[in-house]
């Protein structure tokens, strides 16, 4: 049952906020704040690009993923040492409790940082330590998923899976991610087959540029459990009906939409049309350093321009939950918190 009573909209974005939720996509690499960037230059003493943190900010101006990617990358380069990924962590672990995230599933890119000749164990063991430790002081479980670079190929797929295995206890998946279009699913079929086989959680990014039919190969090829975006599955009715049936979460980033020109303004967004055709969508931030916002960024901002109401609310937090890669009894856990706010919420 949904227990939302009705909340009038100026109450609403405080319930958005209180309310207790995870968050399943969020690149680490795009939470890095531009003052970290450079305080992280300074400390490694690499060059980059800009001569202040309001250049560099105002660089973020996009045309669609592309235009986005080459300075997300960019802005990577600045991280060499176990702790450098460990401070980028922290950073978003400590922004994203405030927004009572209660879990979340941080996606990293390791050959982003391979490529430059930084360790796999590097990457992992920093990014790792600051998820051990939100669990203890900041009542945030954290966890990793490793997403491969699409527009490169699938052997160097293969190749970073091999330089992670030592490391598969600290990573819960493998996701799929970078220039979407002209780089479908089955591209990978065969390195998310062997992931499959080691027992790992599937994810894509599917249907954000790219059309429907990269959604239906994310799901029959790949065999993905959710699918990253997949707000271009809205042009297809069959495609809709498949993944309400299935339950297949999508985890939609409305202001990442936004800023990549995938919506015209918050208010075409079609996350309206998404729940109500059943499926299980939840609300994320992607990128929140370069897409001008975090979690309750995300919800506040839909909210105040899509019709959606505290049942939405809900429904949303909830689906976090159910969509998590998390055990079952922590995730009732988690549902009965949300329950309880939204009973005691006056
Ligand atoms: N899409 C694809 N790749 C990405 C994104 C995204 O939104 N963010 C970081 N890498
Ligand atoms: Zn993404």
């Amino acid at each position: 049952m949904n227990p939302a009573k009705p909340v009038s909209a100026d109450r609403l974005p405080e319930l958005l906020r209180k309310m207790p939720k995870a968050e399943l996509h969020i690149h680490i690499e795009g939470s890095l704040e531009p003052e970290l960037i450079f305080a992280l230059a300074q400390r490694n003493g690499v060059a980059i690009p800009y001569r202040s943190v309001d250049e560099l900010r105002s660089a973020y101006a996009f045309t669609n993923l592309q235009s986005f990617l080459d300075i997300y990358y960019a802005g990577a380069s600045v991280l060499l040492k176990e702790q450098d990924f460990y401070d980028m962590a922290r950073a978003y672990l400590l922004r994203a409790a405030q927004d009572n995230v209660v879990h979340a599933e941080l996606f990293f890119d390791p050959q982003t940082h391979t490529a430059r000749g930084v360790g796999m164990d590097t990457v992992i063991n920093g990014l790792h330590r600051a998820c051990v430790d939100a669990g203890a002081e900041l009542g945030l479980s954290a966890t990793l998923i490793l997403c491969f670079l699409r527009h490169l190929s699938e052997e160097e797929a293969f190749e970073t899976l091999e330089q992670a295995l030592p490391y598969r206890d600290k990573f819960i998946g493998v996701g799929l991610d970078s220039g979407e279009v002209g780089n479908p699913p089955e591209k990978f079929a065969r390195v998310f087959a062997r992931c499959r086989e080691l027992g790992f959680h599937l994810v894509a990014h599917a249907g954000e540029e790219g059309p429907p039919a990269y959604v239906w190969t994310a799901l029959d090829l790949l065999k993905v459990e959710r699918v990253d975006h997949g707000v271009q599955s809205s042009k297809d009715a069959a495609l809709m009906r498949r993944l309400a049936q299935d339950r297949i979460p999508l985890t939609v980033c409305p202001l990442s939409n936004l800023k990549l020109c995938v919506f015209p303004d918050l208010a075409s967004h079609n996350l309206r049309t998404l729940l109500d055709a059943g499926l299980v969508a939840t609300v994320n931030s992607d990128d929140p350093a370069y897409f001008g916002g975090y979690m309750n960024d995300n919800f506040t901002q839909t909210f105040a321009a899509v019709d959606l109401n505290a049942g939405h609310a809900y429904t949303l937090a909830r689906n976090s939950f159910e969509a998590s890669f998390i055990g079952a009894p922590a995730r009732q856990a988690l549902i009965q918190r949300l329950d309880e706010t939204f009973e005691t919420f006056q």
